[in-house]
C-alpha cells in the first residue's frame, strides 16, 4: 500500500529529469512509483519485485487503472540480487524494506496493512542499501543516479556507510515533517 512519504521520493525524480530515461525500480509493491513516473515522463521503466503478488497487483494497477500512459513499464518477478541486467539505466529508484523490527515510530496502521517482507530490512539493517550500491556500481556504464527512501534515523548510519564508496555526490532530503527521508546519489 503506497505511503504519502513515497510522494516526496517520486517528486525528486520528476523535478530533475525531462529527457527520455531508462529507469530501474527495485521493489514494485503496488506499482505506485513506476506508474506515476510513467504517467508524467517519457520513461522506460523496469520494476522488479521478489513477491509474486506484488507483481500481479502492479500489473493490474498499470493495465487496468492507467491504460494511457506516456511511458512504458515492464514489471518483472525477480530478486534484484539474482537478476541479470542487460540494459543501461539512467536512474535507480527504490523504497526498499528499510525498517528495523520493534521500531516504535512505525504506526500500527502500517504494521497491520503491510506484509512484513515489504517493510523490514532482512538480517542486517543496511544490507539492502549496500546491495543497491553494489548493483549500481556493477551495472553503471555512463552515469547513473540512485534515489532512495530511507528511515527517519538512518541518515548518519548511511552517511558512514557511503564513505566506503567512491560516489561523485551524495545528498539527503527531508520530508514534509522535516525528517531526513530521501537519499540521492550521483554514482
Ligand atoms: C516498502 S515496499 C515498497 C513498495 C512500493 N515501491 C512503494 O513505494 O509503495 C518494498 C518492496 O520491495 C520488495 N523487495 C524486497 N526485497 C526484494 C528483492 N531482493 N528484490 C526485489 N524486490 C524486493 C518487497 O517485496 C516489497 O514489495
Amino acid at each position: 500500500m503506497p505511503q504519502p512519504d513515497t510522494e516526496g521520493l517520486i517528486d525528486l525524480v520528476l523535478k530533475q529529469f525531462d529527457k527520455k530515461c531508462n529507469v530501474l525500480e527495485i521493489g514494485s509493491g503496488s506499482g505506485v512509483i513506476p506508474i506515476i513516473l510513467a504517467k508524467y515522463k517519457n520513461f522506460e521503466i523496469d520494476s522488479l519485485d521478489i513477491n509474486k503478488k506484488a507483481i500481479k497487483l502492479s500489473k493490474e494497477n498499470y493495465y487496468i487503472k492507467l491504460p494511457k500512459l506516456k511511458g512504458k513499464i515492464n514489471f518483472i518477478y525477480a530478486d534484484f540480487n539474482k537478476y541479470f541486467f542487460s540494459k543501461e539505466y539512467d536512474i535507480i529508484i527504490s523504497n526498499p524494506p528499510y525498517l528495523v523490527k520493534n521500531d516504535k515510530e512505525i504506526s500500527s496502521w502500517v504494521k497491520r496493512n503491510q506484509p512484513k517482507k515489504a517493510l523490514y530490512s532482512p538480517k542486517e539493517e543496511l544490507l539492502i542499501f549496500k546491495e543497491i550500491f553494489e548493483l549500481a556500481k556493477k551495472i553503471k556504464k555512463d552515469e547513473i543516479y540512485i534515489f532512495l527512501e530511507i528511515g527517519y534515523n538512518q541518515k548518519e548510519k548511511l552517511g558512514n556507510l557511503l564513505k566506503n564508496y567512491n560516489f561523485k555526490k551524495v545528498d539527503f532530503f527531508k520530508d514534509l515533517s522535516k525528517k531526513d527521508r530521501y537519499l540521492k546519489i550521483y554514482v
